[in-house]
């Protein structure tokens, strides 16, 4: 029995980001913009109900306190609401989160509540629906918007939303998401554009680094926040006169693995030990039965002595990222 999972640099890991499938219905432009194609790996092949019971239980049991549900598109998966319930069975997690494009939300978050789910995070890159649908590839704006008031509607407190930072497309439009958070609980997060395998092209083009954000920030009085052990990495700024919250993830900022309290496992059972590493370990054939869980938290224990310090981004190294869909951002 492991009681804590931790590396070689003393960081502790909390917070376990889970894909349950690698299929997207979006074309994100930084991500998966041909749309998705299958890589030989039939759906079938994603973790059943039963192995994402036996994976879950193995980390809640290693001190982790936060599941994320990630993809591709969770919601795509025909049985989203049994693995949320599946998930909840673990009586010790604190948060269970999903990271959601926001097609299925306005239908189904309700149910996702009622299933066990407490946290969304829905991404939104641009608040203009012209250039949202340039963006995604899908004519989803007032959908995605809808979803959002249907979440707050369901009893959620709070919605945080993913804006991936472009230089020249939305990075000068902070005023307008200013705007719309003024008198809404969201926390709004800028994520810097991030280098992978498909993306260098646009990276060159658009990446920007999240300070010229930060700047403006602070000369308008908005104060940063400190940040809990299984958050993930944004820091967090609040102003008075906001309802809403900015956060800035900036993965090429000095320092930002320093904080790493989170582990991936991929939709086809695959342990990740950074978004930016090698082809991951498969944990699979431990997931088999019940009986394997010290196995299982044994080989994730050895795997972890083996993480690096740091992402090689800086070096132009994307690891084997060909985009974020398959291992979930
Ligand atoms: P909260 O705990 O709700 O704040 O969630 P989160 O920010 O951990 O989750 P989310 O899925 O919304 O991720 C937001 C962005 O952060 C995505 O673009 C992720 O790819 C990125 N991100 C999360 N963890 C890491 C990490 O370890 N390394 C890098 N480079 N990016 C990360
Ligand atoms: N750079 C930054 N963020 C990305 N995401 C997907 N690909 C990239 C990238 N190349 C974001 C999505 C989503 C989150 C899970 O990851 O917008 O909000
Ligand atoms: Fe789909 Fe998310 Fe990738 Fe967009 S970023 S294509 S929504 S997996």
């Amino acid at each position: 029995m492991v009681s804590q999972f931790t590396d070689s640099f003393d960081r502790s890991f909390y917070y376990l980001r889970l894909s349950i499938t690698d299929v997207c219905n979006f074309r994100c432009r930084y991500c998966l913009p041909d749309g998705y194609q299958p890589q030989g790996v039939a759906n079938k092949s994603f973790l059943s109900l039963d192995e994402i019971r036996r994976v879950t239980r193995a980390f809640v049991a290693a001190g982790t306190e936060k599941v994320r549900l990630t993809g591709g598109e969770p919601s795509l998966r025909r049985d989203f609401i049994d693995i949320i319930a599946a998930v909840r069975e673990n009586s010790a997690i604190r948060q269970l989160a999903v990271t959601t494009n926001g097609y299925r939300l306005a239908r189904d978050v309700a149910a996702w509540r009622d299933a066990g789910l407490t946290s969304i995070n829905v991404s939104v890159d641009s608040l203009d629906a012209r250039q949202f649908h340039a963006i995604t590839g899908q004519d989803k704006f007032q959908q995605v918007m809808s979803g959002i008031d249907a979440a707050f509607a369901a009893g959620f407190s709070k919605v945080k939303v993913n804006t991936v930072l472009m230089r020249n497309i939305n990075h000068n439009s902070l005023q307008t998401f200013l705007d719309w958070i003024r008198s809404r609980p969201i926390q709004l997060r800028f994520i810097e554009l991030m280098e992978t395998g498909d993306g260098g092209k646009l990276f060159r083009e658009h990446h920007i680094s999240g300070s010229v954000i930060r700047d403006r920030l602070l000369m308008q009085g908005w104060v940063s926040q400190p940040r809990g052990r299984s958050d993930g990495p944004a820091q967090v700024f609040r102003h008075p006169d906001y309802l809403g919250e900015i956060g800035l993830i900036m993965p090429y900022e000095k320092g930002f693995c320093a904080s790493c309290n989170r582990l991936r496992v991929s939709a086809t059972g695959k342990l990740h030990l950074c978004l930016f590493g090698d082809g991951g370990i498969s944990l699979r054939d431990l997931l088999a039965d019940d009986d394997q869980q010290d196995q299982l938290q044994a080989r994730i224990a050895a795997c972890l002595s083996t993480k690096k310090q740091t992402h090689f981004l800086h070096q132009g190294n994307t690891g084997i990222t060909q985009n974020l869909s398959y291992i979930g951002g």
